[in-house]
């Protein structure tokens, strides 16, 4: 009873050369996928790399429709690739940037509730923590060591079977 607190956690860095070479890697295949938007609509594209405990690296672009809640984010595009190229391989980092055609981000780009919410269900699925780095065109980069710092409280499969809690 009573009022809780959640802690959230993060990492912020100055710079793209203060990130471990793996993580730069990421983010530098994120900056890339972004060119792979397809995104007449809103002119923002958004770019996602995602690291495989295999190893592999799968990316994801923004895919925009006619038909607005068609489209599809960056980041559902790589998750849902990878599962579907590597079905159960856990997800280890995802990078997250964007670049607009209108403006310049100065901030990092925070994925969608939607998107945090398949980070979770991948996350749990994994069993290890998804590491998220997110970017934008200039600016801090932020580092978040696992999912239930973007979405606290996430309704999960255990949610479906209280019993196996
Ligand atoms: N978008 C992403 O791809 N990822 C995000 O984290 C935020 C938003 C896309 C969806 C849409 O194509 C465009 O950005 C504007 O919302």
């Amino acid at each position: 009873m009573g009022e809780h607190s959640i802690k959230i956690v993060f990492d912020e860095y100055e710079s793209i050369d203060m990130l471990e070479d793996g993580d730069r890697n990421l983010l530098e295949m994120a900056t890339k996928a972004c060119d792979n938007a397809y995104a007449p609509y809103s002119s923002f594209q958004v770019g996602a790399a995602l690291l495989l405990e295999n190893g592999k690296i799968i990316c994801g672009s923004n895919q925009e429709n006619a038909a607005y809640p068609s489209g599809l984010c960056a980041e559902r595009v790589a998750m849902f690739s990878a599962s579907a190229q590597y079905p159960g391989v856990t997800f280890m980092t995802i990078a997250i940037t964007a670049k607009s055609r209108n403006f310049t981000i100065n901030n990092p780009v925070s994925p969608c509730g939607s998107c945090r919410q398949v980070m979770a269900e991948y996350e749990t699925l994994g069993k290890k923590p998804l590491k998220v780095i997110l970017k934008g065109e200039n600016g801090k980069i932020i580092i978040i060591k696992n999912i239930s710092s973007l979405l606290p409280l996430a309704f999960n499969s255990a949610d479906l079977n209280p019993g196996q809690k």
